[in-house]
């Protein structure tokens, strides 16, 4: 198996509790198995605490191919668990700076993958792509090609390691020589046909695509042989070209962007049209550092005018809740899971509109990022819509509200949405609503957090 950071932690973490300093260790590695060597046995110290921040930079710096990797992870970690806590934001610093560097080199290497995989017809129903990434990337990508390609059955194939879905699961394997994957087949023409198709004369950049990938890499792709052609192509196809696009959210999402830059890269998405119905994307707010977030369905008709989420009736009802659960809304992070208002024109008023599974999942990418970027513990989900993007699958609230799963390592709770207190005729009902709304909400009066509070739209 391949060499991660959880092996690298198994090691490093005894050792660094028994201050063995860094000249002490010998770090060994080839691709096949992690193999690291101590001068002089240490005895066992007790556990150090190594700040999150580290760990994420190590995550990533751990997929690097540089087998150098693990003695520069412990001599950062000795650093700063011997005195140097606030080491890593001494950018200068020779040491942090390689890390950064590392980890950089290991985004582009997941983005890049993301780009230039192409699938392959390998018998029926099957798909197989073989890709070459310069860094161990390959699971970094499984939940993106699951997202994108979830109905089709695949292996992406690498010399390191592959991966397989199944429309069920995804499996990883052993590395796989490049003999061993289709060589030419049906699908060939058939991308290129696509890149064809999607191909756009006007943004053809050639300087640029070897940047992103190198020539000695274009012969796995079998529509850089059209390029040429393509390039020939008159500028009146230009506009036909980008209308066959295909569109996704996940070609809007810059990779590893903050929250702010998913605010403003949002604005810009098209793979939808429901942003260009209302006023446009209605992103979420409140505190960046929230340990819950709240995920309602779709902004209204005062939140699209207003370009903030929850300030409307359901907002009110919501505020309501929020305070007699004993939380302060400035204290979570408010959100939706389809982005735009969805409505129906009816002379002067504007019908709010459940949005389908499809525009549901077509924002997914956006409502995932979005966690990401703010790293709730728990998540709220208020109504179906919600609960449907955040644990991927349909949900019943009513058997299923109240009680804290576990999802994509959070812990998340469904609970009536506040509309569906509002839209009940019966008032008694409503009460009985309104009261199970203000129960489920009080169980996530957890340590919330104060910091930075962000603004709408
Ligand atoms: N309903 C929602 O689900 N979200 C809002 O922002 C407002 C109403």
């Amino acid at each position: 198996m391949l060499e991660t950071y959880d092996d690298w932690r198994a090691f490093a973490s005894p050792l660094l509790g028994s201050k063995t300093p860094p000249r002490e260790v010998y770090w060994e590695s080839d691709q096949q198995a992690p193999l690291f060597r101590v001068r002089s046995q240490a005895p066992d110290g007790p556990a150090v605490m190594i700040p999150k921040v580290f760990v994420a930079l190590a995550r990533t710096v751990a997929r690097h191919s540089n087998p150098d990797r693990w003695r520069m992870l412990y001599r950062v970690a000795w650093r700063i668990t011997n005195g140097e806590r606030n080491l890593l934001e001494v950018d200068v610093d020779d040491d942090v700076a390689a890390l950064r560097h590392m980890a950089r080199a290991v985004d582009k290497d997941i983005y890049r993958m993301r780009q230039f995989v192409r699938f392959r017809k390998a018998g029926e129903e099957r798909f197989i792509a073989w890709y070459e990434p310069e860094h161990n990337t390959l699971d970094a990508n499984g939940s993106f090609f699951v997202d994108r390609f979830g109905s089709m059955r695949w292996a992406i194939l690498t010399p390191r390691a592959s991966l397989a879905w199944d429309l069920d699961r995804l499996e990883s394997g052993p590395g796989v020589p490049r003999s061993h994957a289709p060589q030419d087949d049906e699908l060939e023409e058939l991308w290129r046909v696509y890149y064809g198709a999607i191909f756009n004369p006007a943004r053809l950049k050639l300087r640029a695509m070897q940047a992103q990938l190198p020539l000695s890499r274009w012969k796995n792709l079998p529509e850089a042989r059209a390029i040429p052609s393509l390039a020939r192509l008159s500028q009146g196809r230009v506009q036909q070209m980008v209308e066959a696009q295909p569109r996704s959210a996940l070609d809007f999402i810059p990779l590893n962007s903050s929250w702010s830059e998913l605010r403003d890269a949002i604005r810009n998405c098209s793979a939808c049209d429901l942003c260009r119905r209302g006023n446009g994307p209605v992103w979420g707010e409140g505190d960046l550092l929230a340990q819950v977030m709240i995920v309602g369905e779709q902004p209204g008709d005062e939140e699209d005018l207003a370009g903030r989420p929850f300030v409307g009736p359901a907002g009110q009802v919501l505020d309501r809740a929020l305070a007699q659960a004993g939380i302060e809304r400035q204290r979570v992070y408010l959100t939706n899971a389809v982005k735009a208002f969805k409505f129906e024109e009816r002379g002067k008023r504007r019908i709010h509109q459940n949005p389908r599974s499809g525009e549901i999942s077509t924002c997914r990418p956006w409502l995932r990022a979005e966690i990401e970027a703010v790293r709730p513990a728990r998540i709220i989900c208020l109504g179906s819509s919600a609960a449907q993007s955040v644990l991927g699958r349909k949900v019943q609230i009513a058997k299923e509200r109240g009680h804290w799963a576990a999802s994509g390592g959070r812990r998340v709770l469904v609970t009536y949405h506040p509309s569906a207190i509002l839209r009940n005729p019966d008032p008694a009902r409503q009460q009985q609503l309104y009261s199970m709304l203000v129960t489920d909400l009080s169980q996530a009066r957890v340590d919330l957090n104060g910091g930075s509070v962000a603004e709408g739209r």
